[in-house]
This record gives C-alpha cells, structure tokens and sequence, in this order.
C-alpha cells in the first residue's frame, strides 16, 4: 500500500501518465470478458466445470464485486476488459455495428471509470468499414483512455450472414495505419462461426464447436491469412496478440513454414516466414492453456519475451489461472517469472508511459 501510495503522487506530477495499482508483482492480464446483460444472455458455451452457465452469465457482467475480489486474493494488479464473443462481429448491419460498439465502448469506459487503477479496456469495432473501425478506435484510445483493441475474428456481413471479412485484405490497410500510428495492440480473440459452417464443419462431432477445437482452427487461419497476404510487411511495427498460447500456430511452425515457401515461386504476397513475423510482429498469451510444457516449448519456438500471462476470465478460472502462473517459478527464474505475468503486458500496454 505504502508503495502504490508513492507511485500514485509520482504519477501525479505527469499529466500522461497512467496510475494503476502497481504491486511490482501482482499480473497484469488482458482476455477477460465482460457483456452487458442483453449480450451475456447470448453468450453461451460450457461454463467451467463445477459452475453454471448462469454463474458463467453473472461472471460476464460484474465487474467490481466478485470479479474484483478474485483479482484482490490471487494477486492481479490490473485488468484490461474487452466483450465477450463475438460481440459486434458477430452483427452483419454495418450501421448497426458501428453503433453498437460505440454504445459499448461508452458502456465499459463509464462502467470502470470509478476504478481505473484495477480496470482498462479494449475496444469494440464494427469492422465492416475499416475507415469506421479506425475512427473509432482513435476516439476510444484518445478520448476513452483504451488501451487498444480486440476483434473477435472475422467480421460477419451481408443479408443472409453469408459474407465473412477478414482484416488480411488490402481495404483494411487504413485500419491498420491507424493502429501502428497510435502504436496500441489488437487482440485476435476467436468467435463462434456462422451457421452454415458450424451444420456444415462442427454437426459431426459432439463437443468439438468452442474452445477444444472450432476457435483455435478458425482463429488460426485468419492469424495466418494476416501474414501470407504481407499485412506485416506493409506495418512493420504492427502488435497482434493471439490467445490461448498463440491459437497452436507456434507449435507447428516448421510444417507451415516448409509449405508456405513452396509458394513463393507461385507468388505468395508476404515476404519473410511465419516463424519471423512472431519474433517481430505476433505475441501470445497464456489465456485458458496452462500447460507447463508447452509454455516451454513455446518458448524456444518464439522466445519466452513474445509471451505473455492471462486468464480467459470468467471462462477460465482466475485460481487457475493466477495458481498456475505462480508455480511456473519452479521451471522459470524469478524475473522471467515476471516478465510473462506483467512485464511486457506494462510495456506493450505503455501502463507505465
Ligand atoms: C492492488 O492489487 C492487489 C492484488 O495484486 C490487491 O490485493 C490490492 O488490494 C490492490 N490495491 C488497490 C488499492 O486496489
Ligand atoms: C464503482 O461503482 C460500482 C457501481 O456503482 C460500485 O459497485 C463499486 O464499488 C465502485 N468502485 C469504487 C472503487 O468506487
Ligand atoms: C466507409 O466509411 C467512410 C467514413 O464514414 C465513408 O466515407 C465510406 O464511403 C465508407 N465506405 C464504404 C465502402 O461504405
Ligand atoms: C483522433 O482523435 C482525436 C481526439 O478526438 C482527434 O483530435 C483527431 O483528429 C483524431 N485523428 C484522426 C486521424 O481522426
Ligand atoms: C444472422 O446472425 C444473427 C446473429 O448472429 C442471427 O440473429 C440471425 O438470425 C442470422 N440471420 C440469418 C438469416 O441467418
Ligand atoms: C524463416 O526466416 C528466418 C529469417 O529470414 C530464417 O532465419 C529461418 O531459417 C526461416 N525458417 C524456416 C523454417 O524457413
């Protein structure tokens, strides 16, 4: 306390500067979910074992009371708070998108602004219209104090839902001109998949919509469609987070990277391996896999500073997540230890700028 006490009038003295509850060791953690009530009714999925999806529904709107007391007793510093799957992708009116994320992002900054020590946020975007999204993201980075934003995959579009954009196309290019020129993180967060893929792709196997195989299977492709079309090598300093220890791609980089190079004689736009673009432009996070190993392996495959701590709150536990991140001093030093639970997060989210 003593030590937050002394940060808060330090940071006083600098008008830009954020005060947030500095511990100097409690975690920094960035995919946790939060819906307004009309849109936690919507969410769905299975609730972690041992809860109900109304607890799941409740966990989605609160913010200050049980969802603060978590963050109190497992050690987390400061929360960045974005909506739950797939929010405004998954409404395919683009004038009712684009309002609706700006219903949204004036909902959340309201809803935190008595709390902005624990609590920032990611924005929402209709992206429909990358001119729309990137003006909206300006307002909420400089007018709301958010600190980027999270897309839920594709953009879902057209009467029938049958349209689906993906930000790898040259039309978003003024998107992303927006993001490397407020220099903010977007986070790819996955979304459940329109209807006619679910009956056509998921109507087989019981179980395998969601999180154990449908999310990280579609994320993953639009993740990997952002580096073949050369999105980073037209945005060289662009920041992508990707969830869930990176969607699995980095544990399958040397298959992806001996194909692709077979088609560099046909012409594949980007110009350098997905391996690189993880050293340069791609992060992740620990967000729902708490899996030691892969940690590990994860980190000679891209190195243990492209990685950071979160939860996946309320889908993943905030015990889970927080006990796991702590034990990892077992297999890490203590300063890696803490690089991965918030130092990076402190410096990619400029919380200390
Ligand atoms: C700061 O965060 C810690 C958890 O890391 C919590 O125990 C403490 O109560 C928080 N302080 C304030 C002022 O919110
Ligand atoms: C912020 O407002 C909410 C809703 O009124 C309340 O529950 C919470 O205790 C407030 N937090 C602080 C730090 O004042
Ligand atoms: C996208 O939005 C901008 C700004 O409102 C507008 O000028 C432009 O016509 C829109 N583009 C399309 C394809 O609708
Ligand atoms: C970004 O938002 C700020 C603050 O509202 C505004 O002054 C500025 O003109 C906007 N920039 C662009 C490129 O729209
Ligand atoms: C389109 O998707 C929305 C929600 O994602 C749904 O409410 C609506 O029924 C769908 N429309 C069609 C024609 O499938
Ligand atoms: C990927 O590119 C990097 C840098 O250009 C190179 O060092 C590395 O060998 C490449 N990896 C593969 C598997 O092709």
């Amino acid at each position: 306390m003593k030590r937050f006490v002394l940060l808060a009038l330090t940071a006083a003295s600098f008008v830009h500067a954020r005060v947030w509850n500095d511990t100097g060791v409690g975690a920094v953690v960035f995919e946790e979910a939060w819906a307004p009530p009309e849109l936690a009714a919507t969410v769905g999925g299975a609730p972690a074992l041992g809860k109900t999806l109304a607890d799941l529904e409740a966990n989605l709107v609160d913010i200050h009371d049980k969802r603060l007391a978590l963050m109190d007793k497992f050690g987390i510093d400061f929360m960045v708070l974005s909506c739950a799957q797939p929010c405004v992708q998954g409404v395919s009116d683009p004038e009712e998108a684009a309002a609706m994320a700006v219903d949204l992002n004036n909902n959340l900054a309201d809803l935190i602004s008595n709390n902005t020590l624990r609590f920032g946020a990611f924005a929402a975007l209709a992206m429909h219209n990358a001119t729309v999204a990137a003006q909206e993201l300006n307002r909420t980075v400089k007018e709301l104090g958010f600190l980027g934003a999270l897309v839920n995959d594709y953009q879902q579009s057209g009467a029938d839902n049958d349209t689906l954009l993906y930000y790898d196309q040259p039309e978003y290019d003024v998107f992303w001109q927006m993001v490397t020129d407020l220099d903010v993180p977007v986070y790819f967060h996955p979304r459940t998949n329109v209807e006619p893929i679910l009956s056509l792709v998921y109507s087989h196997g019981f179980g395998l919509e969601g999180p154990a195989q449908e999310f990280a299977a579609t994320l993953s492709t639009h993740i990997l469609g952002l580096c073949t079309n050369g999105v980073f090598d037209r945005f060289p300093t662009l920041k992508i987070i990707v969830g869930h220890l990176g969607e699995r791609i980095p544990s399958d980089l040397f298959r992806i990277d001996e194909q692709l190079l077979r088609q560099v004689p046909l012409g594949i736009p980007m110009q350098r391996n997905v391996s690189s673009y993880w050293l340069t432009n791609l992060f992740e996070t620990t967000s729902g896999n708490f899996a030691t190993a892969l940690l590990q392996f994860h980190a000679s495959q891209i190195g243990l500073d492209r990685i950071m701590h979160s939860i996946d709150y309320p889908f993943a536990l905030i015990e889970e997540g927080q006990e796991w991140v702590d034990s990892l001093t077992d297999v890490l030093g203590e300063d890696e230890q803490l690089q991965l639970k918030r130092g990076l997060a402190i410096s990619m989210l400029k919380l200390d700028d």
